[in-house]
């Protein structure tokens, strides 16, 4: 870019669309207008997922109903199963998760339907197959069989119990549970807006949430909480804390877990998790991975006045639900499902196609030179 440049690199602060699904007011997350510290608080990742896709919460009714259409649509294909069993043992969890969502697209009977009620029928369907897939990918890497998913069950407990094959405690499960609410939806992040781009083309759903997929992969975006468990296995020790982030500053290196584009003065949903990873140490009886984290927030936020994001403590959170550290990206993103999609149907219902401008700073116009003459 040149000095005189009129673009804004990575879109800092640039508003590229209206959106009445979440907003980001400091350090107050909301989603349709509701503070998330009232919806861990209370709510269901259910409720959650009907919140933004219909703009309510559902009445008593609306729920049960919703809660049904889910837990009657978690099943996969045996093809898909198939599939799943044949892919690589050490493929990368995220490749794997983006290539069997998008081949769900191979047997939903709608794929291809734009119309508002295929569109609806799509996203329960999607949103219920999610955990499924991600639970099957994991019982296979294992060389186990996948465990089918159990219709009673609310979200988070069918999760854990499909990765484990045996009912999960009342905490764990309340644990999964609000750390789903809290990854549910963010605004326009990088993944978000990926998802409204390729929705705004008209291209089909399972689309657009695959290119979500590849969009949180990175570790800049939804990639970092495995990055944060890597590193705390890393450093090992709770000693070792303090040596380790100030010679990864000294390094430059950016310590993942820390910092956010648009929170500078804390991220809300970091305090939850950390809660919850204390009152997970507690339970457990098995503090190392908590103190680690608490160790490293005050090292980070006193050597270079950083807050932990939303990936920081969801990695103690998820290790110590017993998830390996490979899965935590694909966790984020069956949860973020449920805001890529209510962002999905919120650019079909009023769409323009999103098609920037790229300021050119590359050579000035010249001629072809024929290969012969090029030297
Ligand atoms: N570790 C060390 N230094 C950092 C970190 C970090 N995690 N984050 C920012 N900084 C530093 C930068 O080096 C820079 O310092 P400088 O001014 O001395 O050069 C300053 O803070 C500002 O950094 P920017 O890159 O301008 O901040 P930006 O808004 O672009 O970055 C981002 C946000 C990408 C999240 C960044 O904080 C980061 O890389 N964090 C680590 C990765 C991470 O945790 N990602 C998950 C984000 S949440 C989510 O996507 C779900």
């Amino acid at each position: 870019m040149t000095q005189t440049s009129t673009a804004t690199k990575g879109l800092e602060g640039i508003v590229a669309t209206t959106s009445a699904i979440s907003s980001i007011i400091g350090t107050t997350l909301t989603y349709r207008g509701i503070d998330i510290n009232e919806l861990a608080a209370h709510s269901t990742f259910e409720e959650v997922a009907y919140l933004l896709w219909y703009g309510e919460l559902p009445t008593q009714d609306q729920l049960q109903a919703f809660k049904q259409d889910l837990a009657r649509n978690r099943q996969l294909s045996p093809q898909i199963l198939q599939d799943i069993s044949n892919y690589p043992r050490d493929a990368n969890t995220m490749v794997a998760l983006r290539t069997a969502i998008s081949s769900l697209a191979f047997y939903d009977p709608e794929a291809g339907e734009m119309s508002p009620d295929a569109n609806h029928d799509k996203a329960v369907r999607l949103l219920a197959k999610f955990p499924t897939v991600v639970a099957a990918i994991q019982r296979y890497r294992e060389g186990e069989q996948p465990v089918p998913p159990r219709q009673d069950l609310d979200e988070a407990s069918n999760f854990l119990y499909m990765l484990k094959g045996e009912m999960p405690s009342e905490l764990d499960a309340h644990v999964m549970d609000v750390a789903l609410i809290l990854h549910a939806d963010h605004e326009l992040n990088a993944s978000t807006f990926t998802a409204r781009v390729a929705a705004s083309t008209l291209s089909d759903m399972h689309s657009a949430v695959v290119a979500a997929i590849c969009t949180l992969k990175g570790p800049l975006h939804g990639g970092a909480n495995e990055a944060v468990m890597r590193t705390l296995e890393q450093i090992g020790e709770v000693q070792n804390v303090t040596g380790y982030v100030r010679q990864a500053l000294e390094r430059k290196e950016r310590i993942m877990g820390f910092g956010h584009r648009v929170y500078k003065e804390g991220d809300p949903r970091a305090k939850w998790l950390k809660k919850m990873s204390e009152q997970l140490a507690q339970a457990k009886g098995d503090p190392k991975w908590f103190d680690m984290s608490n160790r490293m927030e005050e090292e980070v936020t006193r050597e270079k006045g950083l807050l932990p994001n939303v990936d920081f403590y969801s990695a103690s959170v998820y290790t110590y639900l017993g998830i390996p550290r490979d899965l935590f990206t694909p966790i984020f993103a069956m949860s973020r499902a449920s805001g890529w999609i209510a962002h999905i149907l919120e650019q079909y219902a009023d769409n323009r196609l999103i098609r920037p401008r790229a300021e050119y700073v590359g050579p000035q116009a010249r001629r072809y030179v024929p290969l012969d003459q090029r030297s």
